[in-house]
């Protein structure tokens, strides 16, 4: 039993607030799920409706308080190789063309809990030798990306790291970090993670040789969807390529978009080439 029940009012202005804030499009199903992950707050301030807690955060918010609530509305489901076409094609296709010289530089950009980006950083480091390269991950929620920074893992959420790459990427812990696993440091030190708002991006990022931006337009809808394309697309070298998720589409979003294979795209400005 639940004991603080929204009302559908009060699941309107929560709904309104993360579509303006995040461009996330919670659908009216959703109702119980920010209930169940709004309730920890009404308790912790000793509120007695939804409604009192969102003038809190709306009016007077305690210091991070905004951020709190965009954290629990978020969804961070991610692992490790991920969607492994994406990881064979970085492999075959794109890395032993790349000659070197500048750094290469990828965009991990709904980065979650980090496990995204350290998969690129151990193909990249595998792949690429002495030639240098840099990963940036970020996420409009905090939460996830201090863990990302800690890069302190469950061994229970490893399956799929290829064993090679576990024993020459990762530090199994022991004692107190006993079921727990660390990534190497050599790769902590070419990974970065910063807050980044893809609804509302506030300072340039690129530009990249490749972003990954998964399992996140899923939550937006069309004209959101348009104008994140749009500033990624900016933050892209000509050639670059843009990554989204298997069950994610962006047809005819971006006249500068080209198909490689399903759900990457290579930047090709002035449109198709022959
Ligand atoms: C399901 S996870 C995807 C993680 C990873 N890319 C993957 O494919 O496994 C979606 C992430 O997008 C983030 N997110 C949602 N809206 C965002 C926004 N407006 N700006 C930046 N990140 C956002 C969430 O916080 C969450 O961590």
């Amino acid at each position: 039993m639940l004991d603080y029940k929204i009302t559908e009012e009060e699941f309107r202005s929560f709904q309104n607030f993360i579509y303006d804030h995040a461009g996330i499009k919670l659908s009216d199903q959703k109702t119980l799920l920010v209930n169940s992950r709004l309730a920890s707050r009404l308790r912790h301030y000793s509120l007695d409706s939804f409604s009192q807690y969102f003038d809190l955060v709306m009016e007077s918010p305690p210091q991070g308080e905004r951020q709190v609530v965009t954290d629990l509305l978020t969804t961070n489901e991610t692992y490790f190789f991920r969607e492994p076409k994406h990881f064979a094609h970085l492999e075959k296709e794109v890395l032993p063309k790349w000659r070197g010289g500048r750094p290469f530089r990828v965009w991990s950009a709904a980065s979650s809990t980090g496990e995204e980006a350290y998969s690129i950083a151990m193909l990249l480091d595998d792949m690429l030798g002495s030639m240098p390269w840099e990963i940036v991950g970020s996420d409009i929620s905090s939460r996830v990306l201090k863990k990302a920074q800690q890069g302190l893992y469950q061994q229970t959420r490893i399956d799929g790291i290829p064993r090679e790459y576990m024993s020459r990427y990762c530090l199994k812990g022991t004692g107190d970090y006993a079921g727990s696993l660390l990534i190497d440091k050599k790769l902590r030190q070419n990974v970065t993670f910063t807050t980044y708002n893809l609804k509302k991006p506030e300072r340039k990022m690129g530009p990249f040789h490749i972003i990954f931006l998964r399992n996140v337009l899923i939550y937006f809808d069309a004209e959101t969807t348009k104008q994140i394309i749009n500033n990624l697309v900016r933050e892209l070298h000509n050639d670059g390529l843009l990554f989204i998720g298997h069950s994610e589409s962006i047809k005819g979003v971006h006249r500068d978009l080209e198909a490689v294979i399903p759900t990457v795209y290579r930047k090709t400005p002035g449109g198709k080439r022959k």
